[in-house]
């Protein structure tokens, strides 16, 4: 059984979408101790406070999901220079009700993908900003600006582009250090109270 829960969230639901197959493409570079899982969000509720309590089925879910995560991979699309309103939906229903945020505390890391040359910088710019809030603890280095082209995978899914991989997988790597750096301090703080 792997030693660590890494939830990924991902801001498309299209069929197809390239960030889809970068997130499950990235969740294959962790080694057996990591196990990336997705985390549901296109059946969530557009977020309006009167629906916060009782929250929606959907929602309470996705919730207890948030929390069972060890750490949280965000990877997003750019949408008119911002993240998606699916992220930002599900990023509102995990921070609330007041009080009460999932997010807390969680180790996290943003990737995205995008045909063009701005390669999500703007989006995930934005994306840091608002996870900042939610007292996400996002890594800095290295980042991951990814420009998607048909030879970036291979056929099962995984990275074919050699400097591609290399780099994405820095990536993973010093995402999953500061994961279990988290992880095993809040259990060695728990242990010593
Ligand atoms: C886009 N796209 C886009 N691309 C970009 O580089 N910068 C941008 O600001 C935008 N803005 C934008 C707005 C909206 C509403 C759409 C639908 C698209 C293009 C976008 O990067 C492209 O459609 C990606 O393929 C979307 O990601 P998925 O769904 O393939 O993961």
């Amino acid at each position: 059984m792997a030693s660590y829960s890494i939830g990924v969230l991902v801001g498309s639901a299209r069929k197809g979408s390239i960030n889809q197959k970068l997130a499950n493409a990235l969740s294959k570079l962790g080694g057996k101790d990591f196990e990336f899982r997705p985390i549901k969000i296109d059946d969530l509720p557009m977020f309006n406070q009167d629906l916060e309590e009782p929250a929606p089925a959907s929602v309470e879910r996705f919730r207890k999901d948030i929390r069972a995560s060890d750490g949280l991979m965000f990877v997003t699309p750019e949408y008119n220079r911002s993240t998606t309103p699916l992220l930002l939906n599900a990023i509102s229903w995990g921070s609330r009700p007041y009080g009460h945020n999932a997010f807390t505390g969680k180790p996290g890391m943003i990737a995205g993908a995008s045909g063009g040359v701005i390669r999500t910088a703007a989006a995930q710019a934005h994306l840091r900003d608002i996870l900042g809030v939610v007292d996400v603890r996002l890594i800095g280095q290295p980042e991951a600006y990814v420009h998607f082209t048909d030879d970036l995978l291979a056929a099962d899914g995984t990275i074919a582009d050699e400097t591609q991989r290399t780099a994405l997988k820095k990536k993973i790597d010093a995402f999953i250090d500061w994961v279990v750096l988290v992880t095993d301090g809040k259990k060695e703080k728990k242990a010593a109270a």
